[in-house]
C-alpha cells in the first residue's frame, strides 16, 4: 500500500515536471516560424550588427532569398568572417560588409555617406545591432542608449528618402520584452545611468526607446509605401550581455537552456522583413510572428512624439 503510494507520488512529481518543461518549451524556446517563400532577388537588405547572433541568422536567411545583403559592422575581422560564412551558408555571394560603429555619430554619419554613395538600392533597413553594457559613449551619452535607439534613429534619418525611393521598403526595428522594464525620462535618459542595475535599467530604457521610435515613424511614413515593425526575438542563446558584472553573466548563463538559437530568434525579424500584406500593422510591435500590445507606456503617442523631437534636438536635426 505504502510503496503504491510513493509510486503515485512519484508519477505525480514526473508528470508536474514534465507539464512544467513544456510551459517552459513552447513559451520561451520553440519560436513560431516564418513560413512564407517570398523572393527578395533584386532587393537590398541592410543589417546593423550583422557579423554574430540574431543579425546573422537573418542575413543568412534573407541572402538565401536572394537579397543583396549588406552588413554594418563596428570590427573588421568578425564582420568579413562573417560574410564568408553568410556566402557559404546562403550560397549567395552578393554579401558584403561596411563599417559602421553605432558607438560614434560621426561614424554614422560616414556610413550613411559612403552607402549612399555605392549603394543604389536599399529595401529593407533592419536596425539589429545592440549591446546590453552599461557606460559611456565618445559621444558623451549613455552607451545603451546611444547604440540601440539614437545611433540607429540617425541612420534610419539619414537613409529615409532612399527607402522612400524603394519603395515599398520596410524598416526592423529589434526591441525586447524588456521594454517593460525601461522608462523615459528626459532628463536623464541620455546620461550614463548609475547603480547596481545600470546595465538592465539603461537596456530597459532603449528597448522601450525602440518601440516608440517605430510607434512615431509609422505615423510619419504613412502614404509613403515605407513601413516599420519593432521586434522582440524572444529569449535567445547569444553573446549579449556577457560583459556585464559577473553576476548578471551567470544569471544569462543560467537560463540558457532555455533560451532558443539564433536561427529560432531570426523569424520574427525575417517575418516582418517578408511577410506579405502586414503594411497595415505598421509601428506595431511583434512577437513570435505576431503583433502584440506592448506594455502602456510603449503604447504612448504622446510620448513617442517627444522622444522624437528629444532624439532630433540631441542630434542637431531640428532646423
Ligand atoms: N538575445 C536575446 O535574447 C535578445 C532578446 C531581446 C532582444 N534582443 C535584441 O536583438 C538584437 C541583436 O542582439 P543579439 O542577441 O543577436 O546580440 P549579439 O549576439 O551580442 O549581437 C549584437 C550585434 O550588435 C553589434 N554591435 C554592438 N555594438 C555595436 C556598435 N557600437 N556598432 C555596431 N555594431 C554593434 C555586435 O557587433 P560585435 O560583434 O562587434 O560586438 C553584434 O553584431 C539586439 O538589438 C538585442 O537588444 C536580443
Ligand atoms: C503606394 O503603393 C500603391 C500601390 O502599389 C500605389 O498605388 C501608390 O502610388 C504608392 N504611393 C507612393 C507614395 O509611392
Amino acid at each position: 500500500m505504502e510503496a503504491l503510494g510513493a509510486l503515485g507520488a512519484l508519477a505525480l512529481g514526473a508528470a508536474l515536471l514534465l507539464r512544467l518543461y513544456a510551459l517552459l518549451y513552447y513559451n520561451f524556446v520553440a519560436a513560431t516560424r516564418c513560413r512564407n517563400a517570398v523572393s527578395l532577388r533584386g532587393k537590398t537588405v541592410l543589417i546593423t550588427g550583422g557579423n554574430a547572433g540574431i543579425g546573422k541568422a537573418t542575413a543568412v536567411d534573407l541572402a538565401r532569398r536572394g537579397a543583396r545583403v549588406v552588413l554594418a559592422c563596428r570590427n573588421k575581422a568578425r564582420g568579413e568572417s562573417a560574410v564568408y560564412d553568410i556566402r557559404r551558408e546562403s550560397g549567395n555571394s552578393e554579401v558584403i560588409l561596411m563599417i559602421l560603429d553605432l558607438g560614434s555619430l560621426n561614424s554614422v554619419r560616414s556610413f550613411a555617406q559612403t552607402y549612399l554613395k555605392s549603394e543604389p538600392h536599399l529595401d529593407i533597413l533592419i536596425n539589429n545591432a545592440g549591446v546590453f553594457q552599461d557606460g559611456q559613449t565618445s559621444d558623451g551619452f549613455d552607451q545603451a542608449f546611444q547604440v540601440n535607439h539614437l545611433a540607429h534613429f540617425l541612420l534610419t534619418h539619414l537613409l529615409l528618402d532612399r527607402l522612400k525611393r524603394c519603395a515599398p521598403s520596410r524598416i526592423i526595428i529589434l526591441s525586447s520584452s524588456w521594454h517593460t522594464f525601461g522608462k523615459i525620462n528626459f532628463r536623464t535618459i541620455h546620461k550614463p545611468v548609475e547603480g547596481m542595475w545600470k546595465a538592465l535599467r539603461s537596456y530597459g530604457n532603449s528597448k522601450l526607446a525602440n518601440i516608440l521610435h517605430a510607434r512615431e515613424l509609422a505615423n510619419r511614413l504613412e502614404a509613403t509605401n515605407v513601413t516599420c515593425y519593432a521586434v522582440h526575438p524572444g529569449s535567445v542563446r547569444t553573446e549579449i550581455g556577457y560583459s556585464c558584472p559577473w553576476w548578471v553573466v551567470w544569471f544569462l548563463w543560467f537560463v540558457k537552456t532555455f533560451k532558443r538559437d539564433c536561427d529560432a530568434g531570426a523569424q520574427t525579424s525575417i517575418y516582418c522583413a517578408t511577410e506579405e500584406g502586414i503594411e497595415r500593422l505598421s509601428g506595431r510591435y511583434f512577437v513570435d510572428c505576431h503583433p502584440l500590445e506592448p506594455s502602456s507606456q510603449a503604447r504612448d503617442d504622446h510620448m513617442a512624439k517627444k522622444l522624437w523631437e528629444f532624439s532630433e534636438r540631441l542630434l542637431g536635426l531640428t532646423t
